[in-house]
C-alpha cells in the first residue's frame, strides 16, 4: 500500500503565511512569554523552538528562566507580572515543572485571556461546553493537520490512545463536537483498556498519544487506517550523531506501507503544536480565543 505522509511543515508554512498576512493587515505585534523552570533538556529544546518561531513571524518573545529550586510564590509573582504586561498577549509555562511545584495551580494563575496553552480550567471548560476559548495546541494541531490534508473525521470512528489533559482528553472533545472538524465517534483508550488492539484496530483513525516509544504496532492498526502519532520519545541509539534519536508512539511497521496516511516523527504533530501556539498567540493579541 502507498501511504501518504502527513508532514507538518507544509501546514505550518500555510499557517505562518496567514499569520504574517494578518499581522501586516492589522499592524498587531503579538507578544509571547515563555516560562521555563529548571533545565530539563527536552523542555530547553521546545522553548528554543518557540522563540525561533516567534522570531520568524516578527512576534515579540521573552523567555523567563527560573532555577529548578524556584519557590512557587516566585513563579506565581512572575505570572502575575506577565498578566499585567500589555506587551505580552500569551503566557506559556513549560511543563513538566519540578515536582515541588503544582502545574495546576500555576496554570490557573495565568489570565485566561493570555492562556495560549489552553490549560486554564476556564478554557478547558469552554472546550467541553463548545464555547469559544483557547484550545490546547497539540489537539488543535491534530485537527488542523487532518483538515489541511482533507481527512474528514465526521462519521468516522477515532481511537485516541492516551488520556492526558494536554492531548487525549481535549482532542476527544474537539473531534466529537458538533460541526466542522468534529462529528467523529471517539473512543478514549488508556493503560487500563482491556485488549487495546481489538479496540484500536476496529477504528479508521488511530491517534497515539501515550508517550511510549513504538508502543503500537500492526496488531493495533487496521491496514489502510489513518495514523496520527503524537508521541515524541528520545531513545538511545549509538548510531545516531548525538547518541539518541526521536521516535513516535507507533512502530514504523504500522506506518509507511501499512497505513493509508500517517504523521511522521519528527516533522508531524510536533511542528503543528508550535504552529498552533503562534496562532493562539495571534488570536490573544487580537483579543479573542482561537477555535479550530
Ligand atoms: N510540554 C510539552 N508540550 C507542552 C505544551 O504544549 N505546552 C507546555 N506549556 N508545556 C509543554
Amino acid at each position: 500500500m502507498t501511504s501518504q505522509c502527513l508532514a507538518g511543515a507544509a501546514v505550518r508554512d500555510a499557517v505562518f503565511a496567514d499569520l504574517r498576512a494578518r499581522c501586516a493587515a492589522t499592524g498587531l505585534r503579538p507578544g509571547l512569554a515563555v516560562i521555563l523552570v529548571g533545565d530539563d533538556p527536552a523542555s530547553q529544546v521546545y522553548v528554543r523552538s518557540k522563540g525561533k518561531a516567534c522570531e520568524s513571524l516578527g512576534f515579540h518573545s521573552e523567555t523567563h528562566r527560573l532555577p529548578a529550586d524556584a519557590a512557587e510564590p516566585e513563579l506565581l509573582a512572575l505570572v502575575a507580572r506577565l498578566n499585567r504586561d500589555p506587551a505580552i498577549h500569551g503566557i506559556l509555562v513549560q511543563v513538566p515543572l519540578p515536582s515541588h511545584l503544582s502545574a495546576a495551580r500555576v496554570q490557573a494563575a495565568v489570565d485566561p485571556a493570555k492562556d495560549v496553552d489552553g490549560f486554564h480550567p476556564e478554557n478547558l471548560g469552554r472546550l467541553l461546553a463548545g464555547a469559544p476559548g483557547f484550545v490546547p495546541c497539540t489537539p488543535l494541531g491534530v485537527s488542523v493537520l487532518l483538515a489541511h490534508y482533507g481527512i474528514d473525521v465526521a462519521g468516522r470512528h477515532v481511537a485516541i490512545v492516551g488520556r492526558s489533559v494536554i492531548v487525549g482528553r481535549p482532542l476527544a472533545m474537539l473531534l466529537s463536537r458538533k460541526g466542522d472538524g468534529g462529528d467523529a465517534t471517539v473512543t478514549l483508550c488508556h493503560s487500563r483498556t482491556p485488549d487495546l488492539a481489538a479496540v484500536t484496530s476496529a477504528c479508521g483513525i488511530v491517534v497515539a498519544a501515550l508517550g511510549a516509544p513504538a508502543f503500537l504496532d500492526r496488531r493495533h492498526v487496521a491496514r489502510g487506517a489513518v495514523v496520527v502519532d503524537v508521541g515524541i520519545n528520545r531513545i538511545d541509539d549509538p548510531e545516531a550523531p548525538k547518541g539518541q534519536r526521536l521516535v513516535g508512539d507507533v512502530a514504523p511497521e504500522a506506518l509507511d506501507g501499512w497505513a493509508s496516511a500517517y504523521t511522521p516523527v519528527p516533522g508531524g504533530i510536533g511542528v503543528m503544536t508550535i504552529a498552533m501556539l503562534m496562532r493562539n498567540t495571534y488570536e490573544a493579541a487580537a483579543g479573542r480565543g482561537a477555535r479550530a
